[in-house]
């Protein structure tokens, strides 16, 4: 990949130029920002860490969404975020019109690229990203299940004690409170998460993944989780710069798959270098479907406080 773009020089942004820099994936990576100074600075300071790291990556900062020119991906990680006590939903009439503008300057210096949208509520805004870009659905996803399934493995690595590189744990729906985490995909070397933990301690495990944002929020009290969504977005540009081939959850857009039409929200798909190139439908059970339509349900809601917005603009 030549050129990597990510809009929003904020902590998000900051932290996704530093991993996709230190794993030197793309030749460029440019950052933007309202803030010319914020997008300057952080690409100046992770660019004077490549010595050290050993990558060849070029970092530049700009106020002008102009430098994104012939950008292969642009990760939108622009906007509000939550402040305490705030739904991700809370912010989204601010975040509509933050994507509205960038999405101006895309289709105007990069109608070739792909996004990949991060500013919550990230279901919605990819929703809108695909309807105001007219793009094909490969070409627009959002992030959110890696980062829900990194959660979901890390705090079973730390109920478990055992290593979190062989944990594989599977979050599918809207990344709200909705959220589904799927034990029946969630394993430990390829061993359900049920032979390891009680009925119980999955149930923990579960709510606590779906509150992951809001725990951490919480704590930091003036910010939200930068780094494991930033290193979430890596893992998704690398799929798709190196063609990997990997079956990640992805916001895309569904067309039938899962019974639904019209909507996005996540669901494991295959990412390579066509972005998102198939949707992969598992057979739900009828407690898995159930959870599933409940987060499609609270996810259609949002849509609809979308084109309210929308049609006032
Ligand atoms: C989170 C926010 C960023 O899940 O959505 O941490």
């Amino acid at each position: 990949m030549k050129k990597i773009a990510i809009i929003g020089a904020g902590r998000v942004g900051e932290s996704t130029a530093q991993f996709l820099a230190t794993r030197d994936i793309s030749r460029e990576v440019v950052l933007t920002d309202i803030r010319e100074g914020a997008a300057k600075g952080a690409a100046l300071d992770i660019q004077e860490s490549a010595s050290l790291f050993g990558f060849d990556t070029r970092l530049t900062g700009s106020s002008d969404n102009k430098i994104i020119e012939g950008a292969d991906i642009i990760i939108v990680t622009a906007g509000i975020p939550r402040k305490p006590g705030m739904t991700r939903a809370d912010v989204m009439e601010t975040n509509i019109h933050v994507l509205d503008n960038i999405l101006d300057d895309v289709l105007k210096y990069a109608p070739d690229s792909m996004l990949l949208l991060v500013s919550n509520p990230v279901d919605t805004l990819t929703y809108h990203a695909i309807k105001r870009t007219g793009w094909d659905r490969n070409r627009v996803m959002g992030q959110a299940g890696v980062l829900d399934s990194s959660r979901m493995a890390a705090f079973g690595a730390l109920e478990t004690g055992l290593s979190a590189k062989y944990i594989n744990a599977m979050v599918m729906g809207g990344h709200g409170d909705a959220m589904v985490p799927m034990t029946r995909f969630t394993t430990i070397s390829g061993i359900s998460i049920e032979h390891f933990l009680s009925a119980e301690k999955i149930e923990e495990i579960i709510q606590r993944t779906r509150t992951g944002g809001a725990e951490i929020l919480a704590l930091k009290g003036n910010s939200s989780a930068f780094d494991a969504p930033a290193a979430a977005i890596a893992e998704m540009v690398e799929a798709i710069a190196y063609n990997r081939q990997s079956v990640l959850p992805t916001v895309a857009y569904l067309q039938g798959e899962y019974g639904q039409e019209d909507i996005t929200i996540g669901v494991p798909a295959v990412l390579g270098e066509r972005g998102m190139e198939k949707i992969i439908e598992l057979e739900l059970n009828d407690t898995e479907l159930n959870f599933f339509n409940k987060s499609v349900s609270s996810t259609r809601e949002e849509l609809i406080t979308l084109s309210k917005i929308t049609s006032k603009i």
